[in-house]
């Protein structure tokens, strides 16, 4: 089996931007897991499937098809059913919906496969919130990321705000707590380090020495 290298922690604790880094510096493949689960909120929202319509849910997940951009110096780009959908991805409203959706069972298992279907020659950087616990248990290097709420929300208003969003930092804060809430106490796959993963406190720490932190808890094993 390729090599994973599992990325986990809580909504702007940098994972997906740390975890882009990485894939280049290794030369391996990326999987941005939350885009999979905000890929499936958007196409709901877009196509009015309620949050509650497990069965509803669990059909478009089957159909979606999407890939992963990796780029050198932004954000990767996500393509949902043939279409460029990145800042659709981004909104708070799809946000909001995929922390809706992602409790919901049938729906986690109907994407476990496309998950573990990432898991190609010569590896795997995956980011999301179950990658060292659920979906790659048994992945080479588990690193948890987390930074306070506070920092985690001006990083997600800056990120947006740069993108031309109207953003309220009060608002993100609060989406934020919520958030963790809902990820944290969920009964399937609920946001935890797994017991063997090195946890990491970005909260001080610039984007290069996370990357630094990393690499060396990698080459030291
Ligand atoms: O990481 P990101 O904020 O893009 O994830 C969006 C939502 O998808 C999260 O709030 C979380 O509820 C869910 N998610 C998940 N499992 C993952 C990745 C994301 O439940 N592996």
């Amino acid at each position: 089996m390729p090599p994973v290298l599992a990325l986990d922690g809580p909504s702007g604790s940098g994972k997906g931007t740390i975890g882009q880094i990485c894939a280049l510096k290794f030369g391996w493949h990326y999987l941005d897991s939350g885009a999979i689960y905000r890929g499936l909120a958007w196409l709901a929202n877009s196509k009015s499937v309620a949050a509650d319509d497990v069965a509803g849910l669990v059909a478009l997940a089957e159909s979606m098809s999407l890939v992963c951009h990796v780029q050198t110096d932004d954000v990767a780009q996500i393509e949902i059913n043939g279409r460029i959908v990145t800042d659709d991805l981004r909104t708070e409203e799809t946000g909001e919906m995929a922390s809706k959706i992602a409790p919901l069972g049938s729906v986690r298992a109907a994407l476990l496969a496309m998950q573990r279907r990432c898991r190609r020659t010569p590896g795997l950087v995956a980011d999301g919130r179950d990658m060292g616990t659920v979906v790659f248990p048994d992945a080479e290097f588990k690193v948890f990321l987390t930074a306070s709420a506070e920092i985690r929300a001006q990083r997600r208003f800056d990120q947006l705000k740069s993108k031309g969003f109207d953003v309220n930092l009060a608002r993100l804060l609060e989406s934020i707590q919520a958030r963790d809430v809902r990820d944290s106490s969920r009964a399937e796959s609920p946001l935890k380090p797994a017991d063997d993963a090195y946890v990491l406190d970005t909260s001080a720490l610039s984007i290069d020495e996370v990357v630094a932190c990393i690499m060396d808890h990698v080459n030291q094993r």
